[in-house]
């Protein structure tokens, strides 16, 4: 995939980065810059910037950054090109034919014919489900009290059996095979998959149809039909009415388990509610809702299945950072019988009271051993179960809270409780010195070449320290001619480490002599989110002033990764057994330290 750089400048320059950002997230301005909550991590107070005048912004809790495109690419988790045609289109800029790969040609020419054809469809049910064929599908959806205009924000629809003779002149049968939404017999016969069904279309975040779910109307199995996944439909990764949901103020979702659960909560005024689409909940999922809120109000089904899967979806969710509340419904089994019956305030009030993840986690150990209280062995057998959920947290603050809460609540000996606590941890992890530890952690780092790895203890160290370097010496001969003119002299690009650093040195040393680089400008070369982060970090890494500091900055970074590159150069000549070549950066690397500084004395910067 290939734009020319002067479109991705146009897009770029045409997309002012506080306006973009600020009709994503609210923004409020800060001496130069604008700040707000940070839409990638969870926090309470912002510490989320946008530099208008470099159009960059970082973050200072999660370190993510970039530029306009790599903020739209991290928000909509999109790649570079759909980055580039949401922002085109935004800024009114008309994109050229792209000139890409046959293959990726063929894959986005489905991908686009499937779409239609979903989109098709959707309106083939829509029509139909107004149409005196689709009658008793109306009456339907009207007997279980959903209104017209509920109806049409839904998209709902009815399938009757015509919707492959409606579309099959302009689809070809490899497609429409593929789309899931027919059965292709051995015999030569082609039948739809949906037939009296009420239809409930899935869109994607942006509210294109990906997928439909069909209700039969009465007690028949499937209760739901939904279609196939297929190359636009992952349903790991969608939750049903995202798209709605995503613009709600309320700032919680409520996350529900079945679609009519979903529209119910809407029409009454809850216009927040996304479900699964028909499994438990995925990390996908859950990262995704994180993207958007903090908080999740569960409201899953009162029977055992619900329960357990509520149970499943805390932790997920704490996983990323959000925190979840558990509204009970009895005696209603879910949010569309009990505003039924209820009616919405009611709702609104359980709500209110839906009770946090932990206390509903507790009640649900303890509903198991009801002779607690009476039997002592039970007691033990019970403490120790919530010892062992206590492990999950692995903020030692949050888990002391939790055990301060559950021996409250429970009456056990706080002291006791958190020794038997204590005790699993340790066995859990055999005690580390804390370096040790530290090393250990596998940590996610984009290296060199714009690939995300995990690297550990040392080795990350080292590659840190080199990478940290190269940013320093990157960013000053972007945005400093003079140095730039200085460092050409001395250094080739291919001796940097990681093809993104390489490629970026090559660019720099490309420019017009006199030209101040721009980080947006540069980042926005780059396609994958992890190569433009690693783009403007790079070019954000300084700030000096002096030229004083620049030339002992440049002196600085300018040997160690020289040194890296010749110690680089050891090793592979060591690996090869090419004694010409170790003796040659051998030399090499010790002139490094003694001749360069000096020469850089020298240099006018
Ligand atoms: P429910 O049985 O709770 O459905 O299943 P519901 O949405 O409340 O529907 P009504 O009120 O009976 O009409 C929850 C979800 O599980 C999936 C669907 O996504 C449904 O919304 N499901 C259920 C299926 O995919 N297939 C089924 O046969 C049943
Ligand atoms: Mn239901």
């Amino acid at each position: 995939m290939y734009y020319p750089d002067s479109i991705v400048d146009e897009v770029r320059s045409r997309s002012d980065i506080v306006q973009v950002i600020g009709s994503y997230i609210s923004l409020q301005k800060s001496s130069s810059n604008y700040v707000g909550l940070c839409p990638f991590h969870n926090e309470k107070t912002p510490s989320f910037n946008v530099n208008p005048a470099r159009q960059i912004f970082h973050c200072f809790g999660c370190h993510k950054g970039g530029n306009v495109f790599t903020f739209v690419m991290e928000y909509e988790n999109v790649s570079f090109p759909e980055a580039l045609r949401i922002l085109a289109q935004r800024a009114g800029v008309t994109l050229p034919e792209r000139s890409d790969s046959a293959e990726e040609r063929e894959k986005r020419g489905k991908r686009e014919k499937l779409m239609a054809l979903y989109k098709e469809a959707a309106e083939h049910f829509y029509r139909k489900l107004r149409s005196e064929e689709g009658r008793k599908g109306l009456e339907y959806l009207v007997g279980r009290e959903l209104s017209g205009p509920t109806m049409k924000s839904f998209g709902l629809g009815f399938s009757d059996g015509s919707l492959y003779n409606a579309v099959k002149e302009r689809y070809d049968d490899g497609l429409l095979a593929e789309s899931g939404l027919f059965t292709f017999r051995e015999s030569g016969g082609v039948r739809d998959k949906f037939f009296d069904r009420v239809m409930f279309p899935i869109f994607d975040q942006n509210g294109k149809v990906i997928a439909f779910g069909g209700r039969v109307m009465g007690d028949a199995k499937p209760k739901y039909l939904n279609s196939p996944e297929t190359l636009i439909f992952d349903k790991s990764r969608n939750l049903y009415n995202l798209n709605l949901a995503r613009r709600s103020r309320k700032g919680y979702f409520i996350l529900c388990e079945g679609y009519m659960d979903v529209i119910a909560l809407t029409q009454a005024g809850f216009d927040c509610a996304v479900a699964t689409l028909g499994t438990a909940l995925t990390e996908r999922q859950a990262k995704l809702i994180s993207r958007y809120v903090n908080r999740v109000v569960l409201t899953y089904d009162s029977d055992e299945a619900g329960q357990r899967a509520i149970n499943r979806a805390i932790p997920m969710l704490h996983d990323v950072g959000v925190t979840a509340t558990i509204v009970d419904m009895k005696p209603f089994k879910d949010p569309d019988e009990f505003i039924k019956a209820l009616g919405a305030e009611e709702y609104e009030r359980r709500i209110e009271r839906a009770q946090t993840s932990f206390s509903f986690e507790m009640k649900f150990i303890a509903e198991r051993y009801p002779e607690r209280e009476k039997n002592p062995a039970e007691k033990t057998a019970f403490q120790r179960e919530v010892a062992e959920w206590m492990l999950r947290f692995k903020d030692r603050l949050e888990r002391s809270n939790y055990i301060k809460a559950f021996c409250e609540t429970y009456r056990c000996d706080e002291s006791e409780f958190r020794e038997t606590v204590n005790e699993l941890i340790t066995k859990a992890a055999p005690r580390k010195t804390v370096t040790e530890e530290a090393q250990n952690i596998p940590v996610e780092h984009i290296n060199g070449d714009g690939e995300v790895t995990q690297e550990f203890g040392r080795k990350r160290a080292e590659q840190e320290n080199v990478m940290r370097s190269q940013n320093v010496l990157l960013s000053l001969i972007a945005s400093r001619p003079r140095a730039r003119a200085v460092v050409r002299k001395y250094l080739r690009p291919e001796q940097l480490s990681g093809k993104v650093y390489q490629n970026l040195a090559r660019r720099c040393f490309e420019a017009p002599p006199e030209a101040v680089i721009e980080a947006a400008e540069m980042g926005s070369r780059y396609e994958t989110v992890q190569e433009q982060r690693l783009v403007t970090e790079m070019l954000a890494s300084v700030d000096a002033d002096r030229a004083e500091d620049v030339k002992r900055a440049v002196s600085d970074t300018l040997v160690k990764v020289l040194f890296n590159y010749a110690e680089e150069q050891i090793e592979r000549a060591k690996k090869e057994g090419s004694s010409a070549d170790l003796l040659r950066f051998t030399r090499e690397k010790a002139a490094l330290t003694r001749d360069l500084p000096r020469k850089l004395q020298n240099e006018e910067f």
